[in-house]
């Protein structure tokens, strides 16, 4: 069978597919990003895992290796630029290595723009052709599809919708500006929050769940899913800068969906209340019934996404 391998590299977890047409995954592996140890470490990492996934589909014949990567990076050159939510990762011609490592034909494409590909073409955005999907995890991402077409702009950086600036507040974002809606609405901004609270003796449940460790966006996942009133707060306040930001790409592209994904997209069901409130309450009225849905693919979404990028071509 024709098949891709697919990367999803992730500020916390790698992952690997082997993907066939249709988007079935025929093989999966994973393992948490060695973030720290640079792109030499990573990519040894991403050997293994691609070694392990093909070892496990002998009879697919590979046509090319699709990668979503954290950006800013350029599809075309096959560059990844500069990315906040990995450590030393500077114009890292990632597509030439992997390429010449592993023998086959390499695209690169951001990670929420691959998952959008993939949620548009298989997933919760399938039938439309205008679709926001927004990756709520470590960083905060997306991928704008409008009148049927991906959105690239000037090196292909467009669509890092984490880093539209939304607020006066000086929070520091991990690409070093400050107000960023990242800085506010992502994985990793939840976690700083959380820890406020923790530090402030305001989150027992929260306290213990961390056990001394650094508390992280999945503690607070797990008591606000146990009802632990503080926890359910910070959901609140994540699910408002989410509508806020959600509000401004409304206006921007008049999406016909906004997707979303990610480990802290995934608890949109404690937060579709609020930021659909947020919504009602600042955007213009043509706007406010757009549908904010679940991504249906799960983690498989960026992984689907990039090997679609080998399967049929570049979007
Ligand atoms: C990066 C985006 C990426 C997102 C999710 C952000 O910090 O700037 O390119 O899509 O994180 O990984
Ligand atoms: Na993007
Ligand atoms: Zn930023």
């Amino acid at each position: 069978t024709r098949a891709a391998l697919a990367i999803d590299l992730g500020g916390t977890e790698l992952r690997a597919a082997v993907v066939e047409a249709m988007g079935r995954v025929a093989a999966f592996a994973a393992t948490p990003t060695d973030a720290l140890g640079g792109p030499q470490a990573v990519i040894a990492q991403m050997e293994a895992l691609i070694g392990q996934v093909r070892a496990e589909t002998p009879g697919a014949s590979i046509v090319g290796l699709g990668i979503g990567a954290p950006g800013p990076l350029d599809p075309d050159a096959g560059v990844v630029v500069d990315a906040p939510t990995l450590q030393g990762w500077r114009d890292v011609p990632l597509a030439a290595i992997l390429s010449e490592r592993l023998g086959v034909q390499v695209k690169l494409e951001n990670d929420a723009n691959a998952a959008a590909l993939g949620e548009w073409r298989f997933g919760a955005g399938q039938g439309t052709q205008s679709m926001v999907f927004i990756t709520v995890s470590t960083g905060l991402g997306g991928g704008v599809i409008v009148d049927g077409h991906l959105l690239h702009g000037r090196r292909g950086l467009a669509g890092e919708i984490g880093h539209m600036t939304i607020s006066e507040r000086p929070e520091r974002c991990a690409c070093g500006g400050v107000g960023c809606w990242e800085a506010f609405a992502s994985g990793t901004a939840l976690a700083r929050e959380a820890a406020r609270l923790v530090a402030s003796g305001d989150a027992p449940e929260m306290a213990r769940l961390a056990g001394g460790r650094p508390v992280t966006g999945r503690h607070v996942a797990e008591a606000a899913q146990k009802g632990d009133v503080p926890a359910l707060k910070l959901l609140d306040d994540e699910a408002r800068w989410l509508g806020i930001g959600l509000t401004n790409l409304l206006h921007l592209y008049s999406p016909e969906r906004l997707i979303l994904g990610g480990g802290v997209g995934s608890l949109l069901p404690l937060m579709h209340e609020t930021i659909k409130q947020t919504i009602r309450e600042r955007a213009m009225s043509a706007f406010r019934d757009v549908p904010v849905v679940a991504a249906a693919l799960g983690r498989n979404a960026g992984l689907v996404g990039a090997a679609s990028l080998v399967l049929k071509g570049a979007a």
